[in-house]
């Protein structure tokens, strides 16, 4: 494409913050994923993402007015209503996400909980958040991201989604991170400049029986053979 095309094609493109990260929910779909669920999807963007990368995607919001919004044009995404703390999905699924959402649910211990309960061996959990600065290193990231976000409004065009929003967030980066280390064992950590953070942690897969044999591991409850 030519580089002045290039850029009248990034200028049309919708940016904001969260659309900004998307890509780091794309980057950890594992290999052969097939269901996909956006918790908390808002106007649906990331789930529409999702939808180029697998063929089953389920996206849930408890406001039925932006989900109505949503799944306008786009009968190919299951979309669900409801209070991610209470609907039963009757699944798990190979990748979860949650964009700027986890902040709304009234307990972060429960919540990521939930969304690692519904995560299936084998599969990715991804979450992007916002969170209240408290230290030195902290304020200095919000610095960049100002300068990060002039650079980026003058080259994109800025969407303001019109999801329900809640500000401030209740915890600090400090807190949230502290308390993902302890529900997602493994998980890795990382800030980013514009006034989020991200956690991506992987569901080890189930061992099959035979990989087991290979390394000489017995499962517990099995008996060994000679
Ligand atoms: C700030 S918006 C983010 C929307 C979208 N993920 C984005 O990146 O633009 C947070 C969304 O989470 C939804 N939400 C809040 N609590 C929820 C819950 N308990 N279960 C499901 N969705 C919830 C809100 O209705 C809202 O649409």
């Amino acid at each position: 494409m030519n580089p002045r095309r290039s850029r009248r094609v990034h200028q049309r493109a919708p940016w904001n913050h969260n659309i900004h990260l998307h890509g780091v929910v794309t980057a950890a779909v594992p290999h052969g994923a097939t269901s996909a669920l956006d918790v908390g999807t808002g106007d649906g963007l990331l789930a529409r993402e999702l939808r180029n990368a697998v063929p089953d995607v389920t996206a849930v919001d408890v406001d039925g007015e932006v989900l109505a919004r949503a799944a306008m044009d786009r009968p190919d995404i299951a979309w669900v209503p409801g209070d991610i703390m209470r609907l039963d999905l009757g699944r798990s699924f190979d990748v979860v996400a949650s964009v700027a959402t986890i902040h709304h649910l009234p307990d972060l211990t429960a919540g990521l909980s939930r969304l690692r309960d519904l995560t299936a061996p084998g599969g990715a959990l991804v979450v992007i958040g916002l969170a209240r600065p408290s230290s030195l290193g902290d304020h200095l990231l919000g610095v960049i991201g100002a300068l990060q976000h002039r650079w980026y409004v003058r080259r994109r065009t800025l969407w303001e989604h019109s999801a329900p929003t809640i500000w401030p967030p209740p915890h600090t980066y400090r807190e949230v991170r502290v308390c993902a280390a302890e529900v997602l064992p493994g998980m890795i950590w990382r800030r980013h400049p514009m006034w989020r953070y991200s956690v991506v942690w992987r569901n080890a897969p189930v061992q099959d029986a035979a990989s087991d044999f290979i390394s000489g591991h017995t499962p517990p409850g099995s008996v060994a053979s000679s």
